[in-house]
């Protein structure tokens, strides 16, 4: 206990005096709140929360990219900024060039925050709080208002970043539900937090070569009508075009009688519970949307979310906070980088 407070105190000390590298195993607490006072009379929150609304009223696109984008920070090597960083001659393959962050975006949100806090207060806001402030901001916001909470920070940015690592950590969309189970088992998340977390699905898009293998999918996993003149249209369309993961967002002329089973929501490209009546209409773009409903494990909470769209609100605000603690390994170099896209020299 002593030790963890020593090396705690140090990184406080550090920050305070804006340095930069934290050598340390233990990493302090987080906290809600934990920018309060510490950058002059600027609010660190504030100035993340007024920035992300400026880039999603302009376009809305960017709160899906945003919310991945806390998934897939703080899931490989737990929230440390690494996803951001950009390729170099020290590290040529870093996590961003993985194909499970095909289509990865939102990073010049992070960048335009960081710029504006290292005006303010330089040397004292780490970039991997600021991918779980914008996430958990851009949930808000595309939910109007429905998923609200706050979020404990204190993190410090990592230096490792790998594109194997990253491939070998998130989760594939063509996975079966015993792979999904044990892929979020390895980060301490439950069957019920892996359904609970898949209902982001409910917004953004994904390109075609995430989800070809559902052109075959028989009927009985997929609506055909969707998998006929929905999917397999769409992926003709173009080499490896999008399509929005919810049936909502794809416009009618396309849809066409599917139109009938669209859940409204205000506004279109809504963060609610959509998503499970989708899942229960054969109606979601993965191969991993659909298992939750092939499994005993998983179509029980499925139900409940299709269900209850508060507790959807309430339980998937908790899950991104759980989500938000999975910390670096420890024995971690930890700094607060200057740039979000390079680590300090
Ligand atoms: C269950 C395991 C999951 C798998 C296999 C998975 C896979 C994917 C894939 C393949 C895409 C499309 C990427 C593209 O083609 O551009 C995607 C998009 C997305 N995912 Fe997931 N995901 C999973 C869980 C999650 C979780 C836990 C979250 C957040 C809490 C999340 C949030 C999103 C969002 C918001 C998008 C849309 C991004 C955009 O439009 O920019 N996903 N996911």
């Amino acid at each position: 206990m002593k030790v963890f407070m020593a090396v705690c105190m140090l990184a406080v000390a550090v920050r305070l005096a804006a340095a930069i590298v934290v050598p340390s195993a233990a990493p302090c607490a987080l906290t809600v709140g934990f920018y309060n006072g510490k950058c002059g009379n600027v609010s660190v929150e504030s100035v993340v929360y007024d920035t992300v609304k400026a880039f999603l009223d302009a376009d809305k696109s960017k709160g899906a990219a945003l919310v991945r984008l806390l998934f897939h920070d703080c899931f490989v090597n737990g929230c440390d900024g690494s996803i951001l960083l950009d390729n170099s001659t020290t590290n040529p393959s870093p996590e961003k060039f993985a194909g499970a962050n095909l289509g990865i975006a939102g990073l010049d949100v992070i960048d335009a925050v960081k710029a504006k806090l290292e005006t303010a207060c330089p040397g004292v806001v780490s970039c991997a709080d600021i991918v779980v402030f914008a996430g958990r901001d851009a949930s808000r916001y595309m939910s109007n208002g429905g998923v609200n909470f706050d979020v404990p920070a204190g993190r410090l940015d990592g230096i490792v970043s790998s594109s194997v690592d990253a491939q070998n950590t998130l989760p594939d969309s063509k996975a079966d539900i015993g792979k999904l189970i044990a892929n979020f088992a390895a980060k301490g998340f439950t069957p019920e937090e892996l359904v609970i977390l898949s209902g982001a699905h409910s917004i953004g898009k994904a390109h075609c070569s995430n989800f070809d293998d559902r052109l075959t999918a028989p009927d009985s996993e997929i609506n055909a009508d969707y998998r006929d003149n929905v999917l397999s249209k769409t992926c003709k369309s173009a080499p490896n075009p999008t399509l929005a993961n919810n049936i909502r967002d794809i416009d009618a002329a396309t849809l066409g009688d599917l139109a009938s089973y669209v859940v409204p929501a205000v506004g279109g490209d809504y963060l609610d519970n959509s998503y499970y009546k989708n899942n229960k209409n054969n109606l979601v773009l993965f191969n991993s949307d659909w298992a939750l409903v092939g499994s005993n494990a998983t179509l029980q909470h499925v139900n409940e979310y299709a269900e209850n769209g508060t507790l959807w609100n309430i339980d998937f605000a908790q899950a991104l906070v759980k989500l938000s603690k999975l910390a670096m390994p420890a024995g971690s170099v930890r700094q607060i980088r200057k740039t979000c896209r390079a680590i300090n020299y």
